[in-house]
């Protein structure tokens, strides 16, 4: 997720676009960049890390001009470095990218056949290459360039391209990723997100996809790929910077919540070959013959991370027949391990940096196991320690309470196991499409799911007086019971358990009385006669019910007329894909139980984003 800025006017433009790109700096960054026009040609400054880099580059070496594009980036393909920091320039174009292009691969070994030679690793730059041979090519204006390498683009992008030749304009496209313009007065701009542009304008039109548009200073005109005029009116936007970095929401928790869907469809974006029910993804780095020799998956990670490697770890032993094991780094780096040369350790961490977990990766490199990390920071200490490493695109996660990184590992896991199954010979080229298929529909049933938002405020409402629950589920839904308790206690403060639900029997059961809410997870899956009796053993003893099932489920649904349950729906899906959606319910729970009370949401007490101490 990265941040643009676009302006043309009259005004010096480069302080103007620092503030703009300040204003996106909840959108993460680890470099930044301007290119601006000064009226006979582009010059580029970019910094690495923080805006301040940037600021200092720019005192050295002013730029002066009035048109003008910026950029912060969080990387995603390509180390952050100063050479892999937007604008990528070619000939006489530079362009700033937020998304990914999914046939980068293809599309750079073909422009490499052309003689074109690439400064950088990003997929950005071959943007800035198709739209400067297009020019050279005889393409009559810098719209119509970009309009044609448009066609060549798979994947999500929202572009900004200047040209030498075209001192007085900025061209933006936008596909699966947001863009929007705002118009003043004699000036038009264009970001990434509105916050960028409250300081000049409230009068914003939101690009949708398939889009683009030429920003000059008189204003906007507006088409679709094909050229087709598109005539959209602008909205005033009354929003506080403070509200409009979170969206609207209250919270960065809750944005992230609703960002889901669309971090999944990141993650999956360029990964998935439905034909051959197969699962691209190169960097895994596992051959075949490596997949078939494997003895044991060894998965390392700390709490919500952990959460999704004992997910994993069904589908790895169902999927790809290896057997699986799940151990917290805490654990691990202290327990003298035995880690074996045919071991896959599956590192999975957000931050990339968490100590337990890097510590465990060093352990098992030392005894010559094979790493790979499942991280959403590029570039961060764990995929550099590891010998391979899997992204998970989901942006950069505000809210400490992990959420949207969460169903994002659920998704590159579930990749990870489809790879092992195909390449060990587990998995049917059909097996593999029908898990696929389920992934690639996931984040439109994810979006159903969300729907239930106000049935779970009231439901939280209902229980605000709670000292305890108890999360209960079966099979791949029991560590997602785990999580569920985990999200609770970190930003409510509420003393909260996860278990297995054919374990409750065992112990947890005592604890069971008419003030104590259970919320069990009972979607139809393999497990539901059985998850639902161990419901009916909470009811028998009053214990509050709050069912997660599959829409239209009758038998839930006249289990609760008798009272004492709460049913919250979720669309029916392949088992595989059950995870993804049973947690949307339990991160929206906590939270409007948190709010309820009203706890710091985004900054817990005591809790920190990134931990890098033991
Ligand atoms: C999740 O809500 C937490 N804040 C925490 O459990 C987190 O998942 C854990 O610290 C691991 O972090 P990582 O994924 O960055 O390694």
């Amino acid at each position: 997720m990265c941040g643009i800025v676009a302006y043309v006017g009259t005004k010096s433009c480069a302080p103007l676009l620092v503030e703009g790109l300040r204003r996106l700096e909840y959108r993460g960054y680890d470099s930044a960049g301007l290119a601006v026009h000064g009226g006979n040609g582009i010059e580029i400054i970019r910094a690495v890390g923080k805006l301040a880099n940037l600021d200092a580059a720019l005192a050295k070496n002013p730029l002066a001009g009035t048109v003008g594009i910026g950029h912060t980036r969080w990387a995603t393909h390509g180390r952050p470095s100063e050479v892999n920091a937007h604008p990528h320039a070619a000939g006489s174009v530079a362009v700033v990218h937020n998304g990914i292009i999914e046939n980068h691969v293809e599309l750079r070994k073909e422009l490499q056949g052309r003689g074109v030679v690439f400064a950088s690793d990003t997929d950005t730059e071959i943007v800035a290459h198709l739209v400067d041979e297009k020019l050279r090519k005889g393409a009559k204006s810098l719209e119509e360039a970009v309009r044609q390498s448009l066609t060549h683009l798979r994947g999500a992008f929202a572009i900004a391209v200047v040209w030498k030749d075209a001192p007085d304009e900025i061209v933006v496209a936008k596909q699966d990723s947001p863009l929007v313009v705002g118009i003043g007065d004699g000036e038009t701009f264009a970001a990434s997100d509105i916050p960028a542009l409250l300081a000049h304008t409230r009068d914003v039109l939101f690009l949708q996809d398939g889009e683009m548009g030429v920003l000059r200073k008189g204003g906007f005109t507006l088409t679709t790929f094909d050229g087709t005029p598109v005539t959209r009116a602008t909205k005033r936007i009354d929003w506080s910077p403070t509200q409009a970095e979170k969206g609207g929401y209250k919270h960065f928790m809750l944005k992230e919540i609703h960002e889901q869907p669309r971090a999944v469809e990141d993650t999956l974006r360029g990964r998935i070959d439905l034909e051959r029910g197969d699962v691209l993804a190169s960097e895994i780095g596992i051959t075949p013959e490596t997949a078939q020799s494997l003895g044991r998956v060894y998965f390392v990670a700390c709490g919500t991370s952990a959460h999704a490697a004992m997910t994993a770890r069904y589908w790895v032993e169902q999927i790809a027949r290896v057997p699986a094991v799940v151990e917290i780094g805490s654990e691990v780096r202290y327990r003298d391990p035995v880690f074996l040369p045919n071991d896959l350790v599956i590192a999975v961490s957000q931050s990339g940096e968490t100590l337990d977990t890097l510590a465990a990766v060093k352990a098992a490199k030392a005894q010559g196991a094979r790493v790979l990390a499942v991280a959403n920071v590029l570039d961060s200490a764990i995929p550099r320690a590891a010998n391979g490493a899997l992204y998970t695109h989901a942006g950069p996660e505000i809210g400490v309470a992990s959420t949207k990184c969460f169903t994002t590992q659920l998704t590159a896991l579930l990749l990870v196991a489809v790879y092992l199954g195909r390449q060990r010979g587990t998995l049917s080229a059909d097996g593999g499409r029908r898990i696929l298929e389920a992934l690639w529909h996931a984040p439109g049933l994810m979006r159903t799911a969300l729907d239930e938002e106000a049935a779970l405020k009231a439901v939280a409402k209902k229980h605000l007086r709670a000292r305890d629950m108890l999360f209960l589920g079966r099979g791949p839904n029991f560590p997602i019971a785990l999580e569920g308790a985990l999200k609770l206690k970190e930003i409510s403060y509420i003393h909260a358990e996860g278990y297995a639900a054919g374990e409750m029997k065992h112990g947890p059961i005592a604890l069971i009385d008419e003030e104590m809410p259970v919320v069990v997870l009972c979607p139809k899956d393999s497990h539901y006669e059985k998850t639902l009796s161990n419901m009916q053993e909470v009811r028998a003893r009053e214990g509050q019910v709050i069912a997660v099932g599959t829409v239209g489920d009758h038998e839930l649904a006249e289990y609760a007329a008798k009272g004492g349950v709460d049913v919250i729906s979720i669309p029916a899906a392949e088992p595989e894909i059950l995870p993804l959606l049973t947690v949307l319910p339990l991160q929206l729970l906590s939270y409007f139980m948190a709010d309820g009370k009203g706890t710091d949401v985004d900054q817990p007490r005591n809790l920190a984003k990134t931990v890098t101490v033991e």
